[in-house]
């Protein structure tokens, strides 16, 4: 069986954003089990950090510390990944941010959106133009985009960012069915509430803590390791028959789509149950929640 591992050996794999929480998780899966791994990230000590452990786990790593919302970047990345290793098996795009744009729609500027597509979609197209060629010649590819849950619901007050990762899911379908008979296999993964460094980890204090199961059902935020075996299915042999999708990885939050954990039920009116909830008093002089 093509999956009782190492899953990747012998692949060469391009991780964009490679110095982030899944990013990281992403080049360190993919090297343990058997990837050499470039690392591209704007980050440069932490990009240095995740190539030296990536070198600990026994494969060639490269670290290239560049913006990659910009066209030469791009370029630059994959001169150094020919140069180094001939070829990409693997290309992971993990660049994604929403640049802390917030705001009524009718308040957003052209600036913010040109900033929003640069980071989150026009690196994704660079990219797989640039890997696609190679790819078809060999007869294997496998490119893996980064959308969000954010991409397939709403996200109120982050229009501009909602777009351009729904962008990248259609992306994904239409590039996945075009390379799809050359044995490549293009896919997007759409996480939800992970631990990362543009969210600052979701830091807060430890009584906050409790509070978390209320919106993610799985009862914890993700890290970066449980995306980063997402990546690795959708690298190997495993996500061989999987074209042109995009893999919902998020604890629940998606599915749950407005049901809350309260202490005693779930409910999709949060703030009502639980005032019923707290004040017992209140079921007499209101009706009783359904639910
Ligand atoms: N963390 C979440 O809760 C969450 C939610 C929805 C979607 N995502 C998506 O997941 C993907 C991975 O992000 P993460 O959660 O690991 O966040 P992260 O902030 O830990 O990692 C992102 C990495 O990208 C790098 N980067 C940012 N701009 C860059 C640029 N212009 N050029 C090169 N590198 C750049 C950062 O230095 C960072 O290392 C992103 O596409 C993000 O949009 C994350």
């Amino acid at each position: 069986m093509p999956w009782q591992g190492p899953l990747v050996a012998g692949r060469v794999a391009v991780v964009t954003g490679g110095a982030g929480a899944i990013g990281r998780a992403s080049c360190l899966a993919l090297a343990e089990h058997g990837a050499d791994v470039v690392v591209a990230d704007i980050d440069e000590e932490r990009t240095g950090q995740v190539v030296a452990e990536v070198g600990g786990l026994g494969r060639r790593a490269v670290g290239v510390v560049a913006d990659l919302t910009t066209k030469e970047a791009v370029a630059t990345l994959m001169d150094t990944v020919d140069r180094e290793f001939g070829r990409v098996d693997i290309l992971v795009n993990g660049v994604g941010e929403h640049l802390g744009v917030s705001g009524r729609f009718e308040d957003s500027t052209e600036d913010e959106w040109e900033a929003l597509y640069r980071v989150n979609l026009l690196h994704v197209l660079r990219t797989c133009k640039a890997v696609i060629p190679g790819m078809r010649q060999r007869g294997w590819g496998r490119i893996v985009n980064f959308s969000s849950v954010e991409g397939i619901r709403s996200a109120p007050m982050l229009g501009a960012y909602t777009a351009f990762k729904g962008a990248v899911d259609s992306l994904t379908k239409s590039i996945a069915v075009d390379v799809a008979g050359s044995g490549i296999n293009c896919n997007a993964i759409a996480v939800d509430k992970t631990r990362a460094h543009q969210v600052d980890f979701y830091r807060a204090t430890a009584e906050y803590d409790f509070m978390v199961p209320v919106w993610i059902p799985a009862g914890r935020y993700a890290e970066g390791a449980d995306v980063a075996a997402v990546v690795l299915f959708l690298a190997s042999e495993m996500g061989r028959w999987v074209v042109g999708h995009t893999v919902v990885a998020d604890g629940g939050t998606l599915a749950a789509g407005g049901w809350y954990r309260t202490p005693n039920r779930f409910t999709n009116s949060p703030l009502l149950v639980q005032w019923l909830e707290d004040d017992p008093e209140a079921n007499t002089r209101r009706p009783p929640p359904l639910r």
